[in-house]
């Protein structure tokens, strides 16, 4: 679905002529100063208790005397916080979706005026809204027959409101991507594929891919990713995507996802029930994948580099095996006393390999514990880091961009519990505080350089009826980057 701005005409929203036309009631009291048909159709529905001036209610008004458009429909978007606008704008989709309209202008008549941040929280919410999954069932019909929102806007804003669209179009790109590829089911995304997908993006975006294979990885000494590929007959794939936005010297910003592209549990085998899920045990190399598109569309100064480590997590003969110890890429070695914690063994190799790029930061992304999901629910992800700026940039990101995370602890106390008899570290620390003490896994690899950890195994699917990938947490790593780029 497109997205087009234009400025209002001198006689009013009425005067467009198009398929259908929204209008979005900012403000707590009855709108006033509308056109004459227009204000007596929205006084209507408010006066028979048919809408309500509270976020996200929405009301069709069918055709209007007076006003141009075909349909009209009217959703309340309360003090237009970025919240509000959202959460009305995905309520009103429904409606447009259900509707024939192909073209609908979107107009904000009230009081208060939407600034950047909630024009763009509007723009995202409908993209997300009209997003199919349709790669292994294309017989489902795309979002409607909506084909385009123009955003209509005085002239004094229309400027802000384009530079916010154009903004919010290519977080929306990056995270329609990222959904795209962890709907995708495990035999369709599989570590090549995905290789495969980040070599295209490469091409269409300008950024540089390689991919290591199994002998590069095994030449550099990657013991501890190699074990949780090694079970597998789907060659693990090491992606690296770079993004040149800044001068050579700059250091650059790197991400590093998860790419497990189906998490059996190994040897640990997981139960049966819902297993089918652990094909979005990529998400976070799904976020790395969009979060890197949605930079390369708006080229901030910066420097940004992708790190995907890709493999499945399998039982066989050749399986690694509980008790089993390793050499991690940074001489430490592990004793893998649960083949099902296999997150953090391919990402602690990503992370001693991020260190040859005299990282400003670096921020993993991971579906890694189910314990986070317990601790934080799906609302918010999880946030570990010591330190305390990135931390902050980082939850201040993720709040304004709707994408929230929270910040959980890292105590040295908590490293106790990954103490092994035969190899410097064991893989798990038992149930308590099982989140932390993955976190507290990866912390030993990434003393090089400022580090943040994110715990998306809550936020990066939904369950249920409407099962799917939510492309979380693109918008909150896509803010943090431009803000760093603007710092
Ligand atoms: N991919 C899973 C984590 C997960 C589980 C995410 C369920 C979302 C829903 C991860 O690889 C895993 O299996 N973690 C184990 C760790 C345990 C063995 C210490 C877990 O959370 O049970
Ligand atoms: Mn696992
Ligand atoms: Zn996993």
């Amino acid at each position: 679905m497109d997205f087009k701005t234009v400025v209002m005409p001198a006689r009013g929203v009425s005067e467009m002529t198009s398929d259908g036309l929204l209008v979005l009631l900012s403000g707590t009291a009855s709108p006033t100063g509308l056109e004459q048909g227009l204000q007596s159709a929205i006084d209507r529905v408010l006066a028979q208790g048919d809408l309500e001036l509270k976020a996200a209610a929405c009301a069709y008004l069918g055709q209007v005397t007076g006003v141009k458009a075909a349909r009209v429909w009217v959703a309340v978007v309360a003090d237009a916080s970025a919240r509000a606008m959202s959460r009305s704008m995905a309520r009103a989709m429904t409606a447009l979706k259900a509707s024939g309209a192909r073209r609908v202008h979107v107009c904000l008549p009230g009081a208060v005026r939407p600034a950047a941040a909630q024009l763009e929280a509007l723009v995202i919410a409908a993209r997300d809204a009209a997003y199919v999954y349709r790669h292994t069932k294309p017989s489902v019909q795309p979002a409607g027959r909506l084909e385009e929102l123009v955003l209509v806007v005085p002239k004094d804003e229309l400027a802000m409101a384009s530079d916010a669209a154009r903004r919010a179009v290519a977080v929306a790109d990056g995270i329609e991507l990222a959904r795209e590829w962890a709907n995708r089911p495990a035999n369709h995304c599989t570590p090549t594929h995905l290789a495969e997908q980040m070599k295209t993006l490469g091409k269409s975006h300008g950024l540089k891919v390689e991919v290591l294979e199994r002998k590069d990885v095994e030449k550099l000494g990657m013991g501890s990713f190699l074990a949780v590929a090694q079970g597998s007959d789907q060659p693990l794939k090491f992606i690296v995507a770079r993004y040149d936005g800044a001068g050579k010297k700059a250091s650059p910003l790197v991400l590093v996802g998860k790419g497990i592209t189906f998490d059996t549990g190994g040897i640990s085998l997981k139960p049966a029930a819902e297993m089918d899920e652990m094909k979005f045990d990529m998400g976070g190399a799904a976020s790395v994948l969009g979060t890197m598109r949605a930079v390369a569309a708006l080229k901030p100064r910066v420097n940004v580099i992708g790190i995907i480590p890709a493999c499945e997590n399998m039982p066989s003969g050749r399986a690694v095996k509980p008790g089993d110890v390793v050499t991690s890429l940074s001489g430490q070695t592990i004793e893998i006393l649960n083949t099902d914690a296999e997150g953090r063994l391919i990402l602690c190799d990503a992370l001693t390999y991020a260190e040859r790029f005299k990282p400003a930061a670096v921020v993993d992304i991971a579906t890694l514990t189910g314990a986070c999901v317990i601790a934080l629910g799906h609302h918010r992800s999880g946030l570990f880091s010591s330190d305390d700026a990135l931390a902050g940039e980082l939850l201040s990101a993720g709040d304004a961009a709707l994408d929230p995370a929270w910040r959980m602890p890292l105590d040295e106390e908590y490293d106790d519990a990954l103490k092994s008899h035969f190899a410097d570290m064991g893989n798990v620390g038992g149930r308590a505080g099982g989140a932390v003490t993955a976190a507290m896994f990866l912390k030993r690899f990434t003393k090089a350089y400022p580090w943040a950890h994110l715990d998306i195994a809550g936020t990066a699917w939904r369950s249920g009826a409407n099962k799917s990938a939510t492309g979380r947490p693109v918008a909150l790593l896509t803010r943090w980057i431009l803000a760093r780029a603007a710092a």
